[in-house]
């Protein structure tokens, strides 16, 4: 298949054409790689089971991975899920954002997109190219991130095109994702509470202010779990945004870190740090973090970072570890199973 590429220019005529376009591909049931605001999405629409299917194809997903659907205004979720008032209190905050609430489904919701479950994950994007296009496609887009499985999300289109040129109708070029990091995934239990299945840019304090109790599901903190074992969200179980090249995260003091990093530098290696920490290797390939301690930067480079490496032909990464709390849990959740799970500490490597 020919994959054919426009880009989103910001000259309004030019953009209603390209939306024109891809809600075209949309409607007769191909697939367009499209901008939001966490991770560029490989989009179909939600209401026939034929896209779905070409979905899972095209990126070579598991089937028993559901699929988040995307709608252009909260209100919208009425028509393809039974919404509750947590839902509104919550999408009131929160949405269009990067988050997104699993629903008990409505039947026009297929199967494949769910992967056979009767829940649903719904997110309304605020990236304009991705609204534009639900609306004027007029169908509920289903779209995971649009990379192939198993290599990480892609936050540009030129990502998008190195794993699905030839597998896909259309790419849409709407630049660089403002967030870099997938939506937080949340499940309601009842009117007081909600878990945390994927943790994103709205943190448990951020829902916090809304909902009373918020937990976070063990799997967020935790390693992939064991073959065989069917997680709440299936996609937490895979091992994912792996780079070629090894990742080894230091659970350490920054001192102990940088001294390990400079007794092991190769030519092959790369150091994963903050600007701050450029002149401590002298020679080493950089892979910049922005700033020191600015958890959006970091979050919003980290699977650009990674593919960075791979091209660079890296094979070995050194970073630090992030803490598992706040700004910058979904970075741990991220970039732990980037690295397999396994962390070097002053004691030698652990398996989380
Ligand atoms: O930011 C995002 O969420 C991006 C953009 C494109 O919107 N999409 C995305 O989709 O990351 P995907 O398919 O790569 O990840 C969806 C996650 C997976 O971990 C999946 O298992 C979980 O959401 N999920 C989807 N439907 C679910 C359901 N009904 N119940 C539990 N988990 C679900
Ligand atoms: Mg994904």
């Amino acid at each position: 298949m020919k994959t054919e590429f426009l880009r989103i220019t910001g000259r309004p005529e030019e953009d209603d054409e390209v939306i024109r376009r891809a809600a075209e591909v949309i409607r007769r049931g191909g697939l367009a790689a499209i901008p939001t605001e966490t991770v560029y999405g490989l989009a179909g629409s939600a209401l026939l089971p034929d896209s779905a299917a070409k979905i899972y194809a095209a990126k070579g997903r598991p089937a028993d991975n559901p699929l988040i659907v995307h709608v252009a205004y909260p209100e919208e979720t009425e028509r393809i899920a039974f919404t509750n008032p947590v839902y509104f209190r919550l999408a009131e905050r929160f949405m269009p954002g990067p988050l997104t609430v699993i629903l008990k489904k409505r039947d026009c919701i297929p199967d494949t997109v769910t992967a056979g479950g009767d829940t649903v994950a719904v997110r309304c994007p605020s990236h304009p190219t991705a609204h534009r296009l639900i609306e004027v496609s007029g169908h509920p887009i289903a779209a995971p991130s649009a990379n192939r499985s198993g290599s990480p999300s892609p936050t540009t289109a030129e990502h998008v095109r190195q794993d699905l040129d030839g597998l896909i109708d259309l790419i849409v070029d709407g630049g660089p994702c403002s967030i870099g990091l997938e939506s937080t995934v949340i499940r309601l239990d009842g009117e007081d509470a909600c878990t945390v299945l994927r943790p994103g840019a709205v943190t448990p304090a951020m829902l916090g202010e809304i909902v009373p109790e918020v937990r976070v599901a063990g799997a967020v903190v935790q390693p992939a779990l064991a073959d065989g074992v069917r997680p709440e969200s299936p996609g937490m179980k895979y091992k994912h945004y792996a780079p070629r090249a090894e990742l080894i995260l230091i659970d350490a003091p920054r001192e102990w870190f940088a001294d390990y990093v400079r007794r092991n530098l190769s030519a092959d290696a790369g150091v994963m740090v903050p600007d701050e920490l450029a002149d401590s290797f002298p020679g080493a390939v950089l892979l910049s973090t922005g700033p020191d301690g600015d958890a959006e930067e970091w979050s919003r480079r980290l699977f650009s970072l990674l593919r960075q490496a791979d091209e660079a032909g890296l094979k070995r990464i050194y970073a630090e570890l992030p803490p598992p709390e706040g700004d910058t849990l979904a970075l741990y959740n991220r970039i732990i199973r980037a690295a397999g799970c396994r962390v070097l500490t002053p004691d030698g490597f652990k398996n989380l």
